[in-house]
């Protein structure tokens, strides 16, 4: 058997929350390439029908549901439709999240709070929902949470988001430790990454400045975080659970220049 075949992932069913463009499309493309069937789910139906076609492009069945994560009636459709499409789950990741920087005097217990849920609770409660699936239906199973740098390294202005990420970077590491052996849960903290969310606060001098904080000397690209992604996916991490991957371009601090209470 050649190392490469660790990595294949045929006869196995993956489910990526926030499939319908960004990270989430990068990783369901990803594991379609190595040989999966895929379930994606995100509220715009029209960006899943996109990564649907890309996918089937590639030889493999996509399903698409309408997901809002913050839904438990949605959040139980989306991973019930796995089970109704292909008849099992083998990898589920808990990628939709996120949440704007704010001054913390301006970050309201609600604010707090939402994002506590969003980036969390929601990771939670979808895995609550697969693994007894996973374990009928295939025995096995592999989470994988996109965690972020801003969960590992503090900054200016990113308390509800940094503790949120923190937070689900450490849901991940308590999990491991009840479900191992036969459920691996690994995180990846991902540093700044090329995608919509990111162009949101990107202009020329903030992308400069960001590119010249990171070692590595660019930004991510989706690419770097589903490589990243297929390898927890698959049996050649076999041995690897509880972990959170670093990608992040060497970073060890923020490359973000966030403004201070006092500045
Ligand atoms: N990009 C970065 O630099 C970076 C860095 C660190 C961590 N991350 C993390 O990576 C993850 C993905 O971010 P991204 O940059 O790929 O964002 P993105 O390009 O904006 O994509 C986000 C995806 O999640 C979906 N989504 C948003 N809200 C949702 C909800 N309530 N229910 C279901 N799906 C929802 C979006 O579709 P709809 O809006 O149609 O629902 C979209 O498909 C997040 O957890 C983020 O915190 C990103």
């Amino acid at each position: 058997m050649s190392i490469l075949d660790k990595f294949r992932l045929d006869g196995k069913v993956a489910v990526v929350t926030g499939g319908g463009r960004g990270i989430g499309a990068a990783c369901a493309k990803a594991f379609a390439e190595a040989g999966a069937n895929i379930v994606i789910g995100a509220r715009t139906m029209s960006e899943l029908e996109s990564v649907q076609a890309e996918i089937e492009a590639l030889g493999q069945k996509a399903v698409v549901i309408k997901l809002d994560v913050l839904n438990q009636d949605d959040r139980e459709n989306f991973i019930n439709a796995a089970i109704d499409a292909f008849g099992r789950i083998d990898i589920l990741v808990n990628n939709a999240g996120g949440f704007p920087p704010k001054p913390a005097l301006k970050t309201s217990i609600d604010d707090f709070e939402a994002a506590f849920r969003f980036n969390v609770s929601t990771a939670l409660a979808c895995t609550q929902l697969a693994i007894p699936k996973m374990i009928e239906t295939a025995g096995e199973g592999s989470i994988i949470n996109i965690s972020s740098v801003a969960g590992h390294e503090p900054c200016s202005q990113f308390v509800a988001y940094g503790v949120a990420k923190s937070s689900l970077s450490f849901l991940t590491k308590e999990l491991a430790q009840e479900f191992a052996p036969k459920i691996r849960v690994n995180a990846i903290a991902v540093g700044s990454t090329k995608t919509e969310a990111l162009n949101t606060v990107l202009t020329p001098q903030i992308e400069k400045d960001m590119v010249d904080l990171t070692p590595m000397n660019r930004l991510g690209e989706v690419e770097d975080i589903s490589a990243c992604a297929l390898y927890l996916a698959s049996p050649a991490s076999a041995y690897l659970t509880g972990d959170i991957i670093q990608v992040n371009g060497g970073l060890n601090s923020l490359n973000m220049k966030m403004p201070r209470a006092f500045d």
